[in-house]
């Protein structure tokens, strides 16, 4: 646990903008962003992307069921290979591991041989610039099924005061992503959930990857 906060932090420093913040996500962050993976009983292709050092993985691990495929993406090879040392101790990775996979790279990237049924994602999208976060989506859209379901997290409140009181340049695109993710829930169905148990509170925001 403190060994994580350490990676987090000193990642953090080091690549600000690809880790996005120096805590890893709370249980509860956990817990509701994997909410879809427990509605249903069949098994279920599922595709993480930015798992830090796997508290979210972790929390995956557990409602795996037979059958259930899981692809791990991250784009920190220091991230990667943290994760990976967590998960050797793990017994529900032991379990499951045959139908886990890693990609170490961009999500932009993942091989599409997909698709998935469900996208749990933490990236820091108010990181990015617009570019970059239309073509993860894109590429997402691409490896989705009409029935795909997608979640994300992002902080509260941080996209208005961004806006208020960022330099030129970010507010500049935080205004541009603002109108990108308002499309976004229009044409996906969002459905949004507060967690207040985290280091900041956030929004967990889940798409129905298919366009209404
Ligand atoms: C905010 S941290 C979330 C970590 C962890 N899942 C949690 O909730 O605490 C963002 C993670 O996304 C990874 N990341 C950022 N950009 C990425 C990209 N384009 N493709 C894959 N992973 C990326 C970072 O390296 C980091 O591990």
């Amino acid at each position: 646990m403190i060994k994580d906060h350490v990676v987090y932090f000193t990642e953090f420093l080091k690549e600000f903008q690809n880790t996005g913040t120096c805590f890893p996500s709370s249980k509860w962050a956990a817990r509701a962003l994997t909410n879809p993976m427990r509605a249903t009983r069949t098994p279920q292709r599922i595709l993480e992307l930015g798992p830090g050092t796997g508290v979210v993985t972790v929390r995956i691990l557990k409602d795996m069921i037979p059958g259930d495929r899981l692809t791990i993406c991250e784009i920190n090879p220091r991230f990667m290979a943290a994760l990976k040392e967590n998960l050797k101790s793990n017994p529900d990775y032991q379990l499951h591991k045959a139908n886990i996979s890693f990609f170490e790279g961009p999500a932009q990237e993942i091989p599409e041989d997909g698709p998935y049924d469900l996208i749990v994602c933490a990236l820091p999208f108010l990181n990015f610039d617009l570019t970059t976060v239309e073509e993860i989506f894109s590429k997402l859209q691409r490896v989705s099924t009409a029935h795909t379901k997608m979640t994300y997290y992002e902080y509260i409140g941080l996209r208005s005061i961004g806006k208020m009181v960022a330099p030129a340049e970010r507010k500049q695109n935080l205004k541009k992503l603002d109108v990108f993710f308002s499309g976004m829930y229009k044409r996906h169905n969002m459905q949004r959930e507060r967690v207040w148990l985290n280091f900041l509170p956030i929004n967990i925001y889940t798409l129905h990857m298919a366009p209404a």
